[in-house]
């Protein structure tokens, strides 16, 4: 591996992009190169196994362009797909973004020993119960208040902007329960809701902490390749190219906004590609005993 290398971010759609964003900023002297997953977004209302499959058809694509790192940007792909794929693909340097989003709510909690802690992700991540586990481990005595929020990432998708009643509503419907436990800390468990911020912020007020694990998530991928010795040292920035698995011109709009700049235009992966891919991996032939 060596530091010309690009950095590869992968997500189900557009909300990875808030972590390409965060890793930009993080490491502007990097190549990134985004997957947005476009033509089987969303990823939270399917199961484990069909997220799982895609993953590994994505992975097995990607790893093609030698990445020094692929970020898994869906807590969703995280939840369900992380260990296994990182058990798959042994050689290839693998993180996601539940660990980091954990780390953030704990640090947002401070010194408080039993914080109430919500957090909002798709079905999928819920039911993995991953973030219930990462914030466990590390504040053993939090209360959790986790829920899932499926209409949010099809809106987010739809292009429906923060003045749009619908988003709105939905909002309103999913935290108010959720607040009148009295929270101290909101986790934004996927990768596309940053997006709604400022409303989400308005709607739990000042007392709560509203996080997301995009920042934290890009210090630690700045940490493991300056560990590595893998940063880039040029001066001028590094570029950015996306692709994604269906013709989607919002994409670049979103991704323009995002990242502060017009983008290069994406360039499509028709699926059979991403099958292809897969079928072409070496199988990994395990004993039987
Ligand atoms: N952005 C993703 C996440 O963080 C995926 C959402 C979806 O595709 O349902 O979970």
């Amino acid at each position: 591996m060596h530091p010309r290398c690009p950095i590869v971010v992968i997500d189900s759609g557009l909300g990875g992009l808030t972590v390409a964003a965060a890793i930009r900023r993080a490491l502007p002297a990097e190549d990134l190169l985004y997957f947005g997953d476009t033509a089987r977004v969303p990823y939270g209302s399917k199961s484990p196994q069909t997220v799982l499959s895609f993953v590994r058809q994505i992975v097995s694509l990607v790893r093609g362009w030698s990445p020094k790192h692929i970020v898994l940007a869906c807590n969703t792909a995280t939840a369900v797909a992380l260990e296994p794929i990182a058990e798959e693909f042994e050689s290839v340097s693998l993180s996601g973004v539940v660990e980091p989003g954990a780390q953030a709510a704990a640090s947002a909690a401070g010194e408080n020993p039993r914080p109430n802690i919500g957090v909002i992700a798709t079905e999928a991540t819920i039911r993995s119960k991953a973030y219930e586990r990462a914030i466990l481990r590390r504040l053993p005595h939090a209360r959790l208040v986790c829920r899932a929020t499926p209409l949010l990432v099809p809106l987010i998708e739809e292009g429906r902007g923060e003045d749009d009643p619908v988003v709105k509503l939905a909002l309103r419907q999913y935290l108010e329960p959720m607040l009148a436990d009295g929270l101290d800390v909101l986790v934004l468990g996927c990768t596309h809701y940053p997006i709604y911020r400022r409303l989400i912020e308005a709607a739990a007020g000042e007392g709560v902490a509203v996080i997301d694990s995009a920042q934290q998530c890009a210090e630690d991928v700045a940490r493991l390749l300056r560990v590595a010795g893998l940063c880039r040292s040029r001066r001028q920035r590094g570029g950015f190219w996306s692709l994604v698995t269906d013709s989607a011109p919002r994409f670049a709009q979103i991704a323009a906004r995002f990242l502060g700049g017009p983008i290069e235009p994406p360039v499509h992966v028709p699926l059979e590609d991403l099958y292809a891919a897969e079928t072409r991996r070496p199988l990994r032939l395990r004993s039987a005993g």
